[in-house]
Protein backbone atom coordinates (compact mmCIF):
# COMPACT_ATOMS: atom_id res chain seq x y z
CA UNK A 1 0.00 0.00 0.00
CA UNK A 2 1.57 3.36 -1.02
CA UNK A 3 1.88 5.93 1.71
CA UNK A 4 -0.97 8.15 2.80
CA UNK A 5 -1.35 11.33 1.44
CA UNK A 6 -1.52 14.24 4.19
CA UNK A 7 -1.51 17.95 4.32
CA UNK A 8 1.94 19.70 4.16
CA UNK A 9 1.27 22.77 6.36
CA UNK A 10 -1.34 23.70 9.13
CA UNK A 11 -1.77 27.08 6.89
CA UNK A 12 -2.41 24.86 3.69
CA UNK A 13 -4.89 22.58 5.66
CA UNK A 14 -6.91 25.69 6.77
CA UNK A 15 -6.66 27.29 3.47
CA UNK A 16 -8.18 24.25 2.19
CA UNK A 17 -10.53 23.72 4.53
CA UNK A 18 -11.88 27.66 3.94
CA UNK A 19 -11.78 26.92 0.49
CA UNK A 20 -13.79 24.08 0.93
CA UNK A 21 -16.35 25.99 2.74
CA UNK A 22 -15.84 29.59 0.71
CA UNK A 23 -17.95 29.09 -2.46
CA UNK A 24 -20.49 30.59 -4.59
CA UNK A 25 -23.11 30.13 -1.33
CA UNK A 26 -21.01 32.72 0.47
CA UNK A 27 -21.30 35.27 -2.71
CA UNK A 28 -24.33 34.64 -4.49
CA UNK A 29 -26.66 32.36 -2.12
CA UNK A 30 -26.46 34.11 1.11
CA UNK A 31 -27.12 37.32 -0.17
CA UNK A 32 -30.11 36.70 -1.84
CA UNK A 33 -31.77 34.81 1.20
CA UNK A 34 -30.94 37.53 3.36
CA UNK A 35 -32.42 39.90 1.12
CA UNK A 36 -35.33 37.57 0.38
CA UNK A 37 -36.12 36.95 3.81
CA UNK A 38 -35.96 40.76 5.49
CA UNK A 39 -32.21 41.37 5.95
CA UNK A 40 -30.96 41.23 9.90
CA UNK A 41 -34.31 39.27 10.49
CA UNK A 42 -32.41 36.35 8.77
CA UNK A 43 -29.31 36.74 10.80
CA UNK A 44 -31.20 35.66 14.30
CA UNK A 45 -32.26 32.29 12.87
CA UNK A 46 -28.53 32.05 10.92
CA UNK A 47 -26.83 32.64 13.67
CA UNK A 48 -28.49 30.31 16.21
CA UNK A 49 -28.27 27.57 13.37
CA UNK A 50 -25.08 27.97 13.30
CA UNK A 51 -24.43 27.13 17.22
CA UNK A 52 -26.81 24.33 17.23
CA UNK A 53 -26.24 22.56 13.91
CA UNK A 54 -23.57 24.00 12.47
CA UNK A 55 -20.31 23.90 14.70
CA UNK A 56 -21.34 20.87 15.93
CA UNK A 57 -21.95 18.70 12.77
CA UNK A 58 -18.55 20.74 11.90
CA UNK A 59 -17.09 18.86 14.54
CA UNK A 60 -18.25 15.36 14.42
CA UNK A 61 -17.20 15.97 10.30
CA UNK A 62 -13.87 17.11 11.44
CA UNK A 63 -13.24 14.07 13.86
CA UNK A 64 -14.91 11.40 12.17
CA UNK A 65 -12.62 11.97 9.06
CA UNK A 66 -9.45 12.05 11.42
CA UNK A 67 -10.61 8.83 12.98
CA UNK A 68 -11.31 6.85 9.60
CA UNK A 69 -7.67 8.36 8.07
CA UNK A 70 -6.49 6.32 10.91
CA UNK A 71 -7.45 3.04 9.41
CA UNK A 72 -6.38 4.08 5.92
CA UNK A 73 -10.68 5.39 5.26
CA UNK A 74 -11.16 8.73 3.52
CA UNK A 75 -14.53 8.24 2.37
CA UNK A 76 -17.65 7.22 4.67
CA UNK A 77 -18.26 3.53 3.72
CA UNK A 78 -15.09 2.73 5.29
CA UNK A 79 -15.72 5.49 8.53
CA UNK A 80 -19.15 4.08 8.72
CA UNK A 81 -18.17 0.35 9.16
CA UNK A 82 -15.77 1.29 11.83
CA UNK A 83 -18.06 3.19 14.08
CA UNK A 84 -21.14 1.08 13.59
CA UNK A 85 -20.33 -3.06 13.43
CA UNK A 86 -23.00 -3.50 11.63
CA UNK A 87 -22.82 -4.88 7.54
CA UNK A 88 -25.46 -1.98 6.50
CA UNK A 89 -22.85 0.61 7.80
CA UNK A 90 -20.90 0.92 4.68
CA UNK A 91 -23.76 0.85 2.81
CA UNK A 92 -24.87 4.28 3.80
CA UNK A 93 -21.65 5.44 3.54
CA UNK A 94 -21.75 5.15 -0.19
CA UNK A 95 -24.36 8.22 0.36
CA UNK A 96 -20.71 10.11 0.95
CA UNK A 97 -19.63 9.35 -2.39
CA UNK A 98 -22.57 10.24 -4.57
CA UNK A 99 -23.74 13.10 -2.67
CA UNK A 100 -20.72 15.11 -3.20
CA UNK A 101 -20.66 13.57 -6.93
CA UNK A 102 -24.07 14.85 -7.94
CA UNK A 103 -23.14 17.71 -6.29
CA UNK A 104 -20.03 19.13 -8.08
CA UNK A 105 -21.94 17.95 -11.25
CA UNK A 106 -24.28 20.71 -10.98
CA UNK A 107 -21.88 23.25 -9.12
CA UNK A 108 -19.68 22.99 -11.76
CA UNK A 109 -21.89 23.92 -14.62
CA UNK A 110 -22.40 27.51 -12.41
CA UNK A 111 -18.71 27.56 -11.95
CA UNK A 112 -18.15 27.75 -15.33
CA UNK A 113 -20.79 30.64 -15.66
CA UNK A 114 -18.70 32.54 -13.43
CA UNK A 115 -15.16 31.68 -15.24
CA UNK A 116 -17.39 32.60 -18.27
CA UNK A 117 -18.65 36.13 -17.29
CA UNK A 118 -15.15 36.91 -15.88
CA UNK A 119 -14.12 36.89 -19.48
CA UNK A 120 -17.49 38.76 -20.96
CA UNK A 121 -16.97 41.44 -18.27
CA UNK A 122 -12.84 41.77 -18.97
CA UNK A 123 -14.02 42.22 -22.32
CA UNK A 124 -16.94 44.35 -22.07
CA UNK A 125 -18.80 41.63 -24.14
CA UNK A 126 -22.35 42.24 -22.14
CA UNK A 127 -21.65 46.22 -22.24
CA UNK A 128 -23.67 47.06 -24.73
CA UNK A 129 -25.45 50.16 -23.39
CA UNK A 130 -24.66 53.38 -22.59
CA UNK A 131 -25.02 54.42 -18.68
CA UNK A 132 -27.87 56.39 -19.76
CA UNK A 133 -29.27 53.10 -21.42
CA UNK A 134 -28.27 51.02 -18.67
CA UNK A 135 -30.44 52.98 -15.94
CA UNK A 136 -33.20 53.99 -17.81
CA UNK A 137 -33.91 49.86 -17.87
CA UNK A 138 -33.76 50.09 -14.09
CA UNK A 139 -36.92 49.88 -13.06
CA UNK A 140 -38.60 52.71 -11.04
CA UNK A 141 -38.76 51.42 -7.40
CA UNK A 142 -42.53 51.33 -5.78
CA UNK A 143 -41.60 52.46 -2.21
CA UNK A 144 -42.84 50.62 0.79
CA UNK A 145 -43.97 47.33 -1.17
CA UNK A 146 -42.73 44.38 -2.04
CA UNK A 147 -43.96 42.16 -4.93
CA UNK A 148 -45.15 39.55 -2.77
CA UNK A 149 -47.01 42.50 -1.10
CA UNK A 150 -48.02 43.60 -5.12
CA UNK A 151 -49.42 40.48 -6.26
CA UNK A 152 -51.26 39.83 -3.28
CA UNK A 153 -52.78 42.92 -4.28
CA UNK A 154 -54.01 41.57 -7.40
CA UNK A 155 -56.60 39.64 -5.52
CA UNK A 156 -58.26 37.13 -7.02
CA UNK A 157 -57.31 37.81 -10.49
CA UNK A 158 -53.69 37.18 -9.94
CA UNK A 159 -50.69 38.63 -12.05
CA UNK A 160 -50.00 37.27 -15.23
CA UNK A 161 -53.16 38.15 -17.41
CA UNK A 162 -53.17 40.47 -19.72
CA UNK A 163 -56.51 42.16 -19.54
CA UNK A 164 -55.13 45.29 -17.59
CA UNK A 165 -56.72 45.34 -13.85
CA UNK A 166 -59.53 47.99 -12.46
CA UNK A 167 -59.32 49.63 -9.25
CA UNK A 168 -62.45 47.71 -7.70
CA UNK A 169 -60.39 44.30 -8.95
CA UNK A 170 -57.46 45.83 -6.72
CA UNK A 171 -57.65 44.81 -3.09
CA UNK A 172 -54.46 46.93 -1.62
CA UNK A 173 -54.41 50.20 -0.52
CA UNK A 174 -55.26 52.86 -3.00
CA UNK A 175 -51.99 54.71 -2.13
CA UNK A 176 -50.33 51.69 -3.85
CA UNK A 177 -52.48 51.52 -6.95
CA UNK A 178 -51.78 55.05 -7.89
CA UNK A 179 -48.39 54.64 -7.63
CA UNK A 180 -48.45 51.84 -9.97
CA UNK A 181 -50.31 53.43 -12.24
CA UNK A 182 -47.98 55.44 -14.23
CA UNK A 183 -50.19 56.51 -17.38
CA UNK A 184 -52.64 57.84 -14.92
CA UNK A 185 -55.98 55.84 -16.86
CA UNK A 186 -57.38 54.33 -13.77
CA UNK A 187 -56.32 50.03 -14.55
CA UNK A 188 -52.72 48.72 -14.24
CA UNK A 189 -51.88 47.27 -17.47
CA UNK A 190 -48.84 44.53 -17.85
CA UNK A 191 -46.70 47.01 -18.44
CA UNK A 192 -47.29 49.00 -15.25
CA UNK A 193 -47.11 45.81 -13.36
CA UNK A 194 -44.05 43.70 -14.79
CA UNK A 195 -41.29 46.32 -13.44
CA UNK A 196 -42.78 45.69 -9.91
CA UNK A 197 -43.16 42.15 -10.39
CA UNK A 198 -40.14 41.32 -12.38
CA UNK A 199 -37.70 44.13 -12.52
CA UNK A 200 -35.28 43.27 -15.03
CA UNK A 201 -36.94 40.90 -16.98
CA UNK A 202 -36.67 43.32 -19.79
CA UNK A 203 -33.05 44.48 -19.13
CA UNK A 204 -30.57 43.29 -21.86
CA UNK A 205 -28.39 41.60 -19.17
CA UNK A 206 -31.13 39.36 -18.52
CA UNK A 207 -31.62 38.79 -22.18
CA UNK A 208 -28.00 38.07 -22.22
CA UNK A 209 -28.14 35.83 -19.61
CA UNK A 210 -30.38 33.24 -21.02
CA UNK A 211 -29.00 33.36 -24.59
CA UNK A 212 -25.69 32.05 -22.64
CA UNK A 213 -27.53 29.26 -20.64
CA UNK A 214 -29.58 28.33 -23.85
CA UNK A 215 -32.90 29.25 -22.14
CA UNK A 216 -34.32 32.11 -24.21
CA UNK A 217 -37.13 32.42 -25.87
CA UNK A 218 -36.37 30.91 -29.59
CA UNK A 219 -36.15 33.43 -32.32
CA UNK A 220 -33.64 35.73 -32.95
CA UNK A 221 -30.31 36.55 -31.31
CA UNK A 222 -28.79 39.18 -29.78
CA UNK A 223 -25.69 38.07 -27.85
CA UNK A 224 -25.32 33.89 -28.57
CA UNK A 225 -26.42 31.76 -31.23
CA UNK A 226 -25.86 28.23 -29.55
CA UNK A 227 -25.05 26.84 -26.36
CA UNK A 228 -21.23 26.71 -27.74
CA UNK A 229 -19.76 29.11 -25.26
CA UNK A 230 -21.55 27.79 -22.15
CA UNK A 231 -20.53 24.15 -23.45
CA UNK A 232 -16.75 25.60 -24.14
CA UNK A 233 -16.29 27.06 -20.58
CA UNK A 234 -17.72 24.15 -18.77
CA UNK A 235 -15.76 21.64 -20.12
CA UNK A 236 -12.66 23.75 -19.67
CA UNK A 237 -13.97 24.09 -15.94
CA UNK A 238 -14.69 19.97 -15.78
CA UNK A 239 -10.62 20.01 -17.16
CA UNK A 240 -9.15 22.29 -14.75
CA UNK A 241 -10.92 20.78 -12.01
CA UNK A 242 -10.17 17.20 -12.72
CA UNK A 243 -6.49 18.20 -13.61
CA UNK A 244 -6.27 20.05 -9.81
CA UNK A 245 -7.37 16.72 -8.24
CA UNK A 246 -5.33 14.45 -10.19
CA UNK A 247 -2.05 16.30 -8.95
CA UNK A 248 -3.46 15.18 -5.07
CA UNK A 249 -4.11 16.57 -1.90
CA UNK A 250 -0.52 18.52 -0.99
CA UNK A 251 0.22 19.13 -4.46
CA UNK A 252 -3.03 19.76 -6.02
CA UNK A 253 -5.40 21.03 -3.58
CA UNK A 254 -3.68 22.43 -1.22
CA UNK A 255 -1.38 24.42 -4.00
CA UNK A 256 -4.59 25.87 -5.43
CA UNK A 257 -5.81 26.68 -1.82
CA UNK A 258 -2.63 28.87 -1.30
CA UNK A 259 -3.20 30.42 -4.15
CA UNK A 260 -6.88 31.06 -4.89
CA UNK A 261 -7.66 32.26 -1.17
CA UNK A 262 -4.86 35.11 -1.14
CA UNK A 263 -6.45 36.02 -4.46
CA UNK A 264 -10.00 35.70 -3.14
CA UNK A 265 -9.79 37.87 -0.24
CA UNK A 266 -7.98 40.66 -2.14
CA UNK A 267 -10.77 40.55 -4.65
CA UNK A 268 -13.30 40.82 -2.28
CA UNK A 269 -11.58 43.83 -0.03
CA UNK A 270 -11.41 45.61 -3.43
CA UNK A 271 -15.13 45.52 -4.45
CA UNK A 272 -16.33 46.16 -0.84
CA UNK A 273 -13.81 49.71 -1.17
CA UNK A 274 -15.57 49.83 -4.26
CA UNK A 275 -19.08 49.24 -3.00
CA UNK A 276 -18.60 52.03 -0.01
CA UNK A 277 -17.20 54.57 -2.44
CA UNK A 278 -20.63 53.97 -4.66
CA UNK A 279 -22.03 55.61 -2.59
CA UNK A 280 -25.81 57.24 -3.43
CA UNK A 281 -25.33 57.20 -7.29
CA UNK A 282 -27.76 58.91 -7.61
CA UNK A 283 -27.60 62.08 -5.10
CA UNK A 284 -31.98 63.21 -6.12
CA UNK A 285 -32.16 59.59 -4.90
CA UNK A 286 -31.49 59.47 -1.01
CA UNK A 287 -32.92 56.21 0.28
CA UNK A 288 -31.13 54.32 -2.89
CA UNK A 289 -27.81 54.44 -1.15
CA UNK A 290 -25.21 51.73 -0.08
CA UNK A 291 -25.89 52.64 3.18
CA UNK A 292 -29.77 51.67 3.43
CA UNK A 293 -28.70 48.80 2.28
CA UNK A 294 -26.22 48.16 5.04
CA UNK A 295 -28.34 49.41 7.00
CA UNK A 296 -31.45 46.60 5.82
CA UNK A 297 -28.74 43.89 5.66
CA UNK A 298 -28.20 44.47 9.81
CA UNK A 299 -31.15 45.83 11.11
CA UNK A 300 -33.26 43.01 12.71
CA UNK A 301 -37.08 42.64 12.31
CA UNK A 302 -38.09 40.57 14.79
CA UNK A 303 -41.94 39.89 13.06
CA UNK A 304 -39.63 37.42 10.32
CA UNK A 305 -39.11 35.43 13.42
CA UNK A 306 -42.50 34.22 13.72
CA UNK A 307 -42.00 32.59 10.06
CA UNK A 308 -41.15 29.44 9.81
CA UNK A 309 -40.07 29.48 5.81
CA UNK A 310 -37.04 32.30 7.60
CA UNK A 311 -35.96 29.07 9.93
CA UNK A 312 -35.89 26.72 7.30
CA UNK A 313 -34.08 28.53 5.30
CA UNK A 314 -31.44 29.82 7.59
CA UNK A 315 -30.61 26.36 8.55
CA UNK A 316 -30.27 25.04 4.66
CA UNK A 317 -28.06 27.95 4.27
CA UNK A 318 -25.89 26.72 7.23
CA UNK A 319 -25.81 23.18 5.46
CA UNK A 320 -24.93 24.74 2.21
CA UNK A 321 -22.33 27.32 3.62
CA UNK A 322 -20.21 25.18 5.38
CA UNK A 323 -19.92 22.16 3.02
CA UNK A 324 -21.67 19.92 5.82
CA UNK A 325 -23.52 16.68 4.88
CA UNK A 326 -21.75 16.36 2.20
CA UNK A 327 -18.75 13.56 3.24
CA UNK A 328 -16.21 16.43 1.27
CA UNK A 329 -15.18 17.47 5.12
CA UNK A 330 -14.41 13.86 6.25
CA UNK A 331 -12.24 13.05 3.12
CA UNK A 332 -10.13 16.22 3.80
CA UNK A 333 -9.95 15.98 7.15
CA UNK A 334 -8.91 11.78 6.84
CA UNK A 335 -5.54 13.87 5.74
CA UNK A 336 -4.69 14.73 8.85
CA UNK A 337 -2.12 13.53 11.22
CA UNK A 338 -3.76 11.17 13.87
CA UNK A 339 -2.62 13.83 16.51
CA UNK A 340 -3.68 16.75 15.04
CA UNK A 341 -5.95 18.82 16.54
CA UNK A 342 -9.89 19.31 15.41
CA UNK A 343 -11.75 21.21 17.58
CA UNK A 344 -9.80 24.79 17.14
CA UNK A 345 -8.29 24.16 13.62
CA UNK A 346 -12.37 23.42 12.64
CA UNK A 347 -13.68 26.48 14.48
CA UNK A 348 -10.87 28.52 12.54
CA UNK A 349 -11.98 27.55 9.30
CA UNK A 350 -15.72 27.88 10.02
CA UNK A 351 -15.23 31.34 11.25
CA UNK A 352 -12.99 32.34 8.12
CA UNK A 353 -16.05 31.12 6.21
CA UNK A 354 -18.54 33.25 8.46
CA UNK A 355 -16.56 35.92 7.65
CA UNK A 356 -16.21 35.81 4.00
CA UNK A 357 -19.84 34.85 4.22
CA UNK A 358 -21.21 37.58 6.83
CA UNK A 359 -19.13 40.35 6.19
CA UNK A 360 -18.15 40.16 2.84
CA UNK A 361 -20.74 38.41 1.29
CA UNK A 362 -23.54 40.36 2.75
CA UNK A 363 -21.30 43.87 1.86
CA UNK A 364 -21.01 43.31 -1.83
CA UNK A 365 -24.38 42.40 -3.58
CA UNK A 366 -26.81 43.65 -1.52
CA UNK A 367 -25.56 47.01 -0.79
CA UNK A 368 -24.77 47.75 -4.31
CA UNK A 369 -28.01 46.45 -5.69
CA UNK A 370 -29.47 48.70 -3.26
CA UNK A 371 -27.90 52.29 -3.95
CA UNK A 372 -28.84 51.52 -7.58
CA UNK A 373 -32.22 49.67 -7.73
CA UNK A 374 -33.51 50.86 -4.41
CA UNK A 375 -34.38 48.23 -1.28
CA UNK A 376 -38.14 47.36 -2.99
CA UNK A 377 -36.45 46.16 -6.44
CA UNK A 378 -33.97 44.73 -4.67
CA UNK A 379 -35.59 42.30 -2.56
CA UNK A 380 -37.94 41.08 -5.80
CA UNK A 381 -34.93 40.83 -7.42
CA UNK A 382 -33.23 38.72 -4.69
CA UNK A 383 -36.98 36.82 -4.81
CA UNK A 384 -36.27 35.73 -8.25
CA UNK A 385 -33.39 33.45 -7.14
CA UNK A 386 -29.36 34.22 -6.71
CA UNK A 387 -28.56 33.71 -10.41
CA UNK A 388 -30.76 37.07 -11.51
CA UNK A 389 -28.95 38.88 -8.37
CA UNK A 390 -25.65 37.95 -9.64
CA UNK A 391 -25.80 37.74 -13.21
CA UNK A 392 -28.13 40.08 -14.13
CA UNK A 393 -28.56 42.66 -11.33
CA UNK A 394 -24.84 42.92 -10.85
CA UNK A 395 -23.78 43.32 -14.19
CA UNK A 396 -26.10 46.15 -15.12
CA UNK A 397 -24.41 48.09 -12.44
CA UNK A 398 -21.06 47.13 -13.32
CA UNK A 399 -21.93 48.48 -16.58
CA UNK A 400 -22.35 52.10 -15.51
CA UNK A 401 -19.60 52.15 -13.04
CA UNK A 402 -16.41 53.65 -13.87
CA UNK A 403 -13.87 51.52 -14.01
CA UNK A 404 -16.73 48.61 -14.07
CA UNK A 405 -14.58 46.07 -16.49
CA UNK A 406 -12.22 45.88 -13.89
CA UNK A 407 -14.59 45.47 -10.81
CA UNK A 408 -17.04 42.70 -12.70
CA UNK A 409 -13.84 41.08 -13.72
CA UNK A 410 -12.57 40.77 -10.04
CA UNK A 411 -16.02 40.16 -9.04
CA UNK A 412 -16.76 37.11 -11.23
CA UNK A 413 -12.96 36.25 -10.79
CA UNK A 414 -13.76 36.08 -6.98
CA UNK A 415 -17.12 33.86 -7.55
CA UNK A 416 -15.04 31.50 -9.73
CA UNK A 417 -11.91 31.46 -7.35
CA UNK A 418 -14.67 30.70 -5.06
CA UNK A 419 -16.46 27.77 -6.74
CA UNK A 420 -13.20 25.87 -7.90
CA UNK A 421 -11.62 25.73 -4.45
CA UNK A 422 -15.12 24.07 -3.45
CA UNK A 423 -15.75 21.93 -6.31
CA UNK A 424 -12.44 19.91 -6.41
CA UNK A 425 -13.20 19.64 -2.40
CA UNK A 426 -16.40 17.79 -3.85
CA UNK A 427 -14.51 15.36 -6.20
CA UNK A 428 -12.37 14.08 -4.29
CA UNK A 429 -14.51 11.68 -2.03
CA UNK A 430 -14.70 9.75 -5.14
CA UNK A 431 -10.96 9.99 -6.33
CA UNK A 432 -9.56 8.85 -2.97
CA UNK A 433 -12.47 5.79 -2.96
CA UNK A 434 -11.50 4.87 -6.41
CA UNK A 435 -7.95 5.51 -5.07
CA UNK A 436 -7.73 3.42 -1.88
CA UNK A 437 -10.36 0.67 -2.78
CA UNK A 438 -9.48 -0.33 -6.28
CA UNK A 439 -6.29 0.64 -6.58
CA UNK A 440 -6.34 3.01 -9.04
CA UNK A 441 -3.63 5.55 -9.67
CA UNK A 442 -4.92 9.25 -8.72
CA UNK A 443 -4.26 10.54 -12.32
CA UNK A 444 -6.95 7.37 -13.62
CA UNK A 445 -9.41 7.87 -10.67
CA UNK A 446 -9.32 11.85 -11.58
CA UNK A 447 -10.10 10.93 -15.43
CA UNK A 448 -12.83 8.88 -13.75
CA UNK A 449 -14.29 11.37 -12.17
CA UNK A 450 -13.96 14.23 -14.94
CA UNK A 451 -15.72 11.32 -17.53
CA UNK A 452 -18.38 11.15 -14.51
CA UNK A 453 -18.72 14.71 -14.60
CA UNK A 454 -19.19 15.10 -18.28
CA UNK A 455 -21.68 12.20 -18.64
CA UNK A 456 -23.71 13.50 -15.41
CA UNK A 457 -23.90 17.10 -16.32
CA UNK A 458 -24.65 17.07 -19.91
CA UNK A 459 -28.21 16.79 -19.13
CA UNK A 460 -27.86 19.62 -17.06
CA UNK A 461 -26.59 21.85 -19.31
CA UNK A 462 -28.79 21.24 -22.50
CA UNK A 463 -31.95 20.83 -20.82
CA UNK A 464 -31.70 23.86 -17.94
CA UNK A 465 -34.42 25.47 -18.81
CA UNK A 466 -36.90 21.82 -17.63
CA UNK A 467 -35.68 22.74 -14.17
CA UNK A 468 -33.47 19.66 -14.50
CA UNK A 469 -30.70 21.49 -12.16
CA UNK A 470 -33.45 22.12 -9.39
CA UNK A 471 -33.96 19.08 -8.80
CA UNK A 472 -30.74 18.59 -7.83
CA UNK A 473 -30.38 21.87 -6.03
CA UNK A 474 -33.59 20.27 -4.08
CA UNK A 475 -32.85 16.70 -3.56
CA UNK A 476 -29.13 16.95 -3.23
CA UNK A 477 -28.26 20.38 -2.04
CA UNK A 478 -31.30 20.64 0.32
CA UNK A 479 -32.71 17.47 1.34
CA UNK A 480 -29.64 15.02 0.63
CA UNK A 481 -27.17 17.07 3.05
CA UNK A 482 -29.90 16.73 6.17
CA UNK A 483 -30.51 13.13 5.02
CA UNK A 484 -26.69 12.28 5.28
CA UNK A 485 -25.94 14.39 8.40
CA UNK A 486 -28.64 12.50 10.38
CA UNK A 487 -26.99 9.41 9.00
CA UNK A 488 -23.75 10.55 10.58
CA UNK A 489 -24.82 11.87 13.72
CA UNK A 490 -26.48 8.87 15.26
CA UNK A 491 -24.04 6.55 14.07
CA UNK A 492 -21.62 8.44 15.64
CA UNK A 493 -23.40 9.97 18.50
CA UNK A 494 -24.96 6.78 19.22
CA UNK A 495 -24.34 3.47 17.47
CA UNK A 496 -20.26 4.47 18.13
CA UNK A 497 -21.31 5.54 21.69
CA UNK A 498 -21.88 8.69 23.43
CA UNK A 499 -19.08 8.75 25.55
CA UNK A 500 -16.38 6.93 22.75
CA UNK A 501 -17.58 10.10 20.34
CA UNK A 502 -16.69 13.01 23.23
CA UNK A 503 -13.46 10.91 24.36
CA UNK A 504 -12.80 10.79 20.38
CA UNK A 505 -14.17 15.07 19.82
CA UNK A 506 -11.75 16.33 22.67
CA UNK A 507 -8.80 14.28 21.58
CA UNK A 508 -5.50 16.43 21.26
CA UNK A 509 -7.99 19.14 20.89
CA UNK A 510 -6.07 22.69 21.29
CA UNK A 511 -9.74 23.98 22.67
CA UNK A 512 -12.04 22.88 24.92
CA UNK A 513 -15.52 22.20 23.81
CA UNK A 514 -18.23 22.97 26.62
CA UNK A 515 -19.88 19.84 27.84
CA UNK A 516 -23.22 20.90 26.70
CA UNK A 517 -22.07 19.91 23.08
CA UNK A 518 -21.75 16.74 23.84
CA UNK A 519 -25.88 16.65 24.55
CA UNK A 520 -26.34 18.94 22.02
CA UNK A 521 -24.71 16.50 19.40
CA UNK A 522 -27.06 13.84 20.89
CA UNK A 523 -30.20 14.59 21.36
CA UNK A 524 -30.48 18.69 20.06
CA UNK A 525 -28.77 17.80 16.17
CA UNK A 526 -30.77 14.95 15.37
CA UNK A 527 -34.33 16.64 16.71
CA UNK A 528 -33.88 19.92 14.74
CA UNK A 529 -32.61 17.30 11.70
CA UNK A 530 -36.00 15.33 11.51
CA UNK A 531 -37.82 18.69 11.88
CA UNK A 532 -35.84 20.28 9.39
CA UNK A 533 -36.84 17.37 7.06
CA UNK A 534 -40.58 17.48 7.80
CA UNK A 535 -40.35 20.86 7.07
CA UNK A 536 -39.19 21.05 3.89
CA UNK A 537 -41.06 18.40 2.71
CA UNK A 538 -43.95 20.17 4.09
CA UNK A 539 -42.73 23.71 2.20
CA UNK A 540 -41.87 21.27 -0.78
CA UNK A 541 -44.38 19.41 -1.55
CA UNK A 542 -46.96 21.08 -3.43
CA UNK A 543 -44.22 22.60 -5.86
CA UNK A 544 -41.14 20.63 -5.87
CA UNK A 545 -42.52 17.23 -4.71
CA UNK A 546 -45.75 16.82 -6.68
CA UNK A 547 -44.94 19.55 -9.23
CA UNK A 548 -48.01 21.25 -9.27
CA UNK A 549 -47.99 24.41 -11.37
CA UNK A 550 -44.80 22.40 -13.38
CA UNK A 551 -45.41 22.87 -17.08
CA UNK A 552 -46.12 19.25 -18.63
CA UNK A 553 -43.18 19.06 -21.02
CA UNK A 554 -41.07 19.69 -18.43
CA UNK A 555 -42.14 16.50 -16.19
CA UNK A 556 -40.60 13.88 -17.72
CA UNK A 557 -37.40 15.67 -17.94
CA UNK A 558 -37.71 16.28 -14.02
CA UNK A 559 -38.20 12.25 -13.36
CA UNK A 560 -35.32 11.60 -15.42
CA UNK A 561 -33.31 14.04 -12.87
CA UNK A 562 -34.63 12.30 -10.16
CA UNK A 563 -34.02 8.44 -11.59
CA UNK A 564 -30.36 9.98 -12.23
CA UNK A 565 -29.88 10.57 -9.03
CA UNK A 566 -30.94 7.46 -7.41
CA UNK A 567 -29.20 5.47 -10.36
CA UNK A 568 -25.93 7.16 -9.00
CA UNK A 569 -26.87 6.70 -5.03
CA UNK A 570 -27.24 3.05 -5.76
CA UNK A 571 -24.16 2.57 -8.48
CA UNK A 572 -22.26 3.85 -5.42
CA UNK A 573 -23.71 1.14 -3.24
CA UNK A 574 -22.41 -1.43 -5.89
CA UNK A 575 -18.95 0.36 -5.60
CA UNK A 576 -19.19 -0.19 -1.95
CA UNK A 577 -20.49 -3.85 -2.35
CA UNK A 578 -17.77 -4.65 -4.84
CA UNK A 579 -15.11 -3.11 -2.49
CA UNK A 580 -16.01 -4.95 0.27
CA UNK A 581 -15.17 -8.44 -1.71
CA UNK A 582 -12.07 -6.80 -2.80
CA UNK A 583 -10.54 -6.12 0.39
CA UNK A 584 -10.86 -8.16 3.20
CA UNK A 585 -9.08 -5.86 5.71
CA UNK A 586 -12.87 -3.89 6.45
CA UNK A 587 -14.25 -4.91 9.72
CA UNK A 588 -17.75 -5.57 8.42
N1 LIG B 1 -19.91 25.44 0.83
C1 LIG B 1 -20.01 25.57 -0.58
C2 LIG B 1 -20.46 27.00 -0.89
O1 LIG B 1 -20.67 27.78 -0.02
C3 LIG B 1 -20.95 24.60 -1.21
C4 LIG B 1 -20.83 23.21 -0.69
C5 LIG B 1 -21.78 22.50 -0.05
C6 LIG B 1 -19.70 22.38 -0.75
N2 LIG B 1 -21.32 21.27 0.28
C7 LIG B 1 -20.04 21.18 -0.12
C8 LIG B 1 -18.43 22.56 -1.25
C9 LIG B 1 -19.12 20.16 0.04
C10 LIG B 1 -17.51 21.55 -1.08
C11 LIG B 1 -17.84 20.37 -0.45
O2 LIG B 1 -20.60 27.34 -2.03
Amino acid sequence: MTERDRWASRIGLVLAMAGNAIGLGNFLRFPRLAAQYGGGAFLIPYLIALLLLGFPIMWVEWTMGRYGGQYGHSTSPGMFARLWRSPAAKYLGALGIALPLLFTVYYTYIESWTLAYACFSAGGRYMVATPAEARAEIPPAVPGFTAAEVRSMLGARGAGQDSPLSRAQWTGPDTAFTALDANVDGRLDTAELRPVLQPLAGAHTNQFLREYQGVGPPGEHRFFDSLAPALGFWLLTVALNTWIISRGIAGGVEKLAKVAMPLLFLFAVVLVVRVFTWGTPDPSQPDQSVWVGLNFIWQPNFAALADFNVWLAAAGQIFFTLSIGTGAIQCYASYLKPKDDCILTGLTTAATNEFAEVVLGATIAIPIAVATFGLANTQVIAGQGSFDLGFVALPIIFEQMPGGRLFGTLWFALLFFAGVTSSVALCQPLVAFLQETFHMSRRVAALVCGAAMIVLGLPIVLWLKTGYLDQYDFWVGTFGLVVFALIEVVLFAWMYGGENMWHELRRDAEMRVPRVYYYVIRYVVPLLLMVLLGGWCIQSLNDVVLLEGVPRENVPYIWLARATIVLVILAAGLLVLIARRRNRSWPV
